[in-house]
Formats: C-alpha cells, sequence, structure tokens
C-alpha cells in the first residue's frame, strides 16, 4: 500500500486558491492513502472573528467536495485538515474521504496557542476508520498537529487498532517530528505526518511552520522525510500489517505488558 503527503503553503482565507493547489498536485500523485495539512482550507493564522467567518467551512462545503470528487477519481483515502464551520462553533477539524463516498470527521482535541481563541475543542475521543485499499482492509485513525504532545490521542487510536495514525499538521515546534517518531515507537504503529511550510503575517503577528513532513514504521525508522521549506509530496510503499503485531521481543508484547492494574 503506498502512503505519502502533500506538503504546501495554504494562502491565508484565500479557499479557492488552495483548492486549486490541491487539485493540481493530486491529480499528479500516485498512492492509496493521501494526507494533508491541518486548516489546508484557510491557513492557519487568524486575527479577528471575521477571518474565520470567511474562512471556515461546513464539512459538506466546496474543499469537503474536492476531496470527496479526487478520491473518487483516484481510488484513494484522503485525509485533510479542515477549518470547520458548525452550527454554533468553529472547529480545526479533518476529514477522511473514501472513493465510496464515505466522510469521516475528527475534531482537534488539544488547541495550541491562540487556536484557544477562535475555535472549539472537539468532546469525542478520535475514531479508527476500516478502509479498504488495494483489497486489504486497514485500519486509519486521525489524529491533528498539537495532539502529537498528548501521549494518549496516539495510544488510544492504537489501542483501538489504528495501523496508520494520519497527522495533519502546522507545527511550529522543532522537536515534534522526532516525537512522532516516538509515538510510533510507543504503539507499534505508522504514522504519516503532512505538515506545512512557510510563515502566516497577519497586523504585525506571525507564525512559522517546520515542513519536514513524513512517513514513520512502528520500529520508529522515518521512511521519508520532506525536506524544511518546500512544496513537495512524497510517496512511499509500507505493510500495514506490520503494525499488527505488538510484539517487540520473544518475551514482550507491548500492549499486553501494559500494567493496566497499576495505571
Ligand atoms: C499546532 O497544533 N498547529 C501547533
Amino acid at each position: 500500500m503506498r502512503v505519502g503527503f502533500y506538503q504546501f503553503q495554504p494562502s491565508l482565507n484565500n479557499n479557492n486558491a488552495n483548492r486549486e493547489k490541491i487539485r493540481f498536485a493530486l491529480e499528479t500523485m500516485q498512492a492509496d492513502l493521501i494526507v494533508l495539512p491541518e486548516l489546508c482550507n484557510s491557513g492557519y493564522l487568524f486575527t479577528s472573528r471575521d477571518q474565520l467567518e470567511t474562512a471556515a467551512e461546513p464539512i459538506d462545503g466546496k474543499t469537503a467536495g474536492l476531496l470527496v470528487k479526487l478520491s473518487q477519481q483516484k481510488e484513494c483515502v484522503i485525509v485533510a485538515g479542515l477549518c470547520e464551520k458548525a452550527v454554533e462553533h468553529y472547529y480545526n477539524s479533518s476529514i477522511l474521504v473514501t472513493p465510496s463516498g464515505n466522510l469521516r470527521l475528527y475534531r482537534k482535541l488539544h488547541l495550541f496557542g491562540t487556536e484557544t481563541k477562535w475555535f472549539t475543542p472537539g468532546d469525542r475521543m478520535p475514531e479508527t476508520y476500516s478502509v479498504t485499499l488495494k483489497g486489504q482492509e486497514v485500519k486509519l485513525g486521525m489524529m491533528i498537529c498539537y495532539d502529537w504532545r498528548f501521549p494518549e490521542v496516539a495510544r488510544s487510536l492504537s489501542l483501538a487498532g489504528a495501523q496508520v495514525v494520519c497527522h495533519p499538521s502546522n507545527l511550529v515546534m522543532p522537536y515534534a517530528q522526532e516525537a512522532m517518531v516516538t509515538r510510533c515507537l510507543e504503539n507499534r504503529v505508522f504514522s504519516v505526518t503532512a505538515n506545512r511550510i512557510g510563515r502566516d503575517e497577519r497586523e504585525g503577528k506571525w507564525i512559522g511552520f517546520t515542513g519536514c513532513s513524513q512517513v514513520v514504521d512502528p520500529d520508529g525508522k522515518v521512511l521519508l522525510r520532506a525536506t524544511a521549506d518546500g512544496e513537495e509530496y512524497g510517496t512511499v510503499e509500507i505493510d500495514p500489517e506490520q503494525a499488527l503485531s505488538k510484539r517487540v521481543t520473544e518475551f514482550n508484547d507491548l500492549f499486553s505488558d501494559r500494567r493496566t492494574d497499576l495505571y
């Protein structure tokens, strides 16, 4: 199964331009699972509620519609971060779309920095989703960016059977990619982190992002890593079955060795 990411710099509040960029990149990309960055429809930095109101889209909006279409055209699963407008709240969300037209939603649990001013945190644990890729059933999970800092998220997904953790991101801290290596080792899962690059600037405020999107295997090996500042996509072949075994030595199994009697 081929998995990959598209790393780019979204334009602030220019959802049309972002959709065009995604359409153009994905048309040439060949993979069974493609992950896109956090807030890839809108960009990251908001300084007013009006900006958020303009940028946020419902989960049956234009960006989701494009992703469903691309998923069907390319027969691949797509996971993407979405600035989401729900009835009364805005969420920093991700969606997973499948060629058969299924759409799944996860709302970021752990908001970072000024996100706390604009977004409502999710109130549901992330779930795992079974998808059929190349005739093989695979369980996928979603977490978003700063969720990396809370090992409970990747652990919960892994205990629920996730083999590949999809991680749309706008990472800013220099050690986050390495932390994801640890998340994979702790759980013997694959991760696909799709990070963005560049800076968002608005009204004297700015924030920069670290690129280096990556695919990591259950042994913590970085199979593929993008540059820190280039718009690029990457794909790599993985065998998701590797994540089904939690055995680490002849005597040790990562999950059954847990001392759940004590913690
Ligand atoms: C982040 O969660 N976007 C740092």
